[in-house]
């Protein structure tokens, strides 16, 4: 059973998604209408307008204001309704929410929820960093976020459902370690393969050639934000004693996971890289095997979902070692959906 974590900050959307058309997400099972401001500003306001409910996103942007496309309610930034149609006195409650935005790191982060936002969304810098080159994407998933977050934890199926891309034998060979930040309520898995070989995402993107030495270190913030620190070299090559890393080739992969409705997600995908950064060619091929990767999770988790829906309640899964993670993530999100 999908519960939400509510008084959170979610990704609603890239950046270059939202400019002066309106446009309409569902997030949490609420729909909402964004736009930018003549200044540049991201608003996010409730997509129904309170009249007869007609939705802002069907709507028309006039200046800065929402002018509802039904009967013309207009509202302002802060969600205000300033005009109504035939009458100079504006009832009182006309005025739908406004969600709180930020900006940064390419996304636009929206917090839902009741309570005042506590603090500020988790960072993922690489994504607007000149030392990186980034390609990203969004694809839609017909599942429940849960099995998107079970997914990203547990990388040793990349040796399964993407061999030929990112998984060889050695990820799902090679034991984790995992750690919890209990206090910030992060987790940590670590996979360390000191000689391993090099899938294609790798080879033909860095141009290594033979074996490597491959980290896999996840940092995941729940609900919403997934990082996966990743380091390739030619085997046996460690990072300097100073901590510099000359000859290690970087990938920042970043999810955002932020559900749509109870049995759907947006699945936010981003790989930043600090070599080849003007190589076309190479991020066309990482934007391309990437979106492969994510399709192929995507399929597998559109068949999870239905399986789900279609078993009887009760079901007891059986976890082994590699699960730890997922299974300390559950933990804190229930933890956090907690009312
Ligand atoms: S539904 Fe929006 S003005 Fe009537
Ligand atoms: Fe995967």
């Amino acid at each position: 059973m999908t519960s939400f974590v509510r008084n959170q900050w979610y990704v609603a959307a890239y950046g270059h998604e939202i400019g002066r058309d309106l446009f309409g997400r569902t997030i949490l099972g609420g729909r909402l209408v964004f736009y930018q401001t003549s200044a540049g500003e991201v608003v996010a306001l409730a997509d129904r307008c309170v009249h007869r409910r007609f939705p802002l996103s069907e709507s028309r942007l006039d200046g800065d204001t929402v002018v509802c496309g039904y009967h013309g309610f207009t509202y302002d930034r802060t969600g205000r309704c300033v005009f109504v149609p035939g009458q100079k006195r504006i009832p009182r409650t006309a005025r739908v929410p406004a969600y709180p935005v930020v900006e940064r790191d390419s996304f636009v982060w929206v917090w839902i929820g009741d309570a005042e936002p506590v603090a500020q969304p988790p960072r993922a810098p690489w994504l607007a960093d000149p030392g990186y080159t980034t390609v990203c994407g969004m694809e839609p998933l017909a599942a429940r976020y849960e099995l998107l977050v079970d997914n990203l934890l547990d990388l040793s199926h990349e040796t399964y459902l993407h061999g030929g891309y990112i998984g060889t034998p050695e990820v799902a060979e090679t034991p984790i370690t995992t750690e919890v930040d209990e206090d910030r309520g992060i987790v940590y898995v670590s996979r360390r393969m000191a000689d391993a070989a090099c899938p294609p995402f790798y080879a033909k993107s860095t141009g290594i050639e033979g074996r490597i030495t491959r980290w896999q270190d996840i940092e995941y913030h729940p609900p919403c934000l997934y990082l996966l620190h990743s380091r390739i070299a030619p085997a046996g090559v460690l990072p300097d004693g100073d901590g510099s890393d000359p000859h290690g080739f970087h990938v920042e992969v970043v999810y955002a996971i932020t559900p749509e409705t109870a049995h759907s997600t947006h699945d936010f995908w981003a790989v930043a890289r600090d070599f080849a950064l003007d190589d076309h060619g190479v991020s066309d091929f990482l934007a391309e095997s990437n979106r492969t990767v994510v399709l192929q999770d995507v399929a597998a988790l559109d068949v999870l979902e239905q399986v789900i829906a279609a078993e009887p309640s009760g079901y007891q899964e059986l976890s082994i070692n590699i699960d730890t993670g997922g299974l300390a993530a559950r933990r804190i999100l229930a933890r956090m959906a907690a009312p």
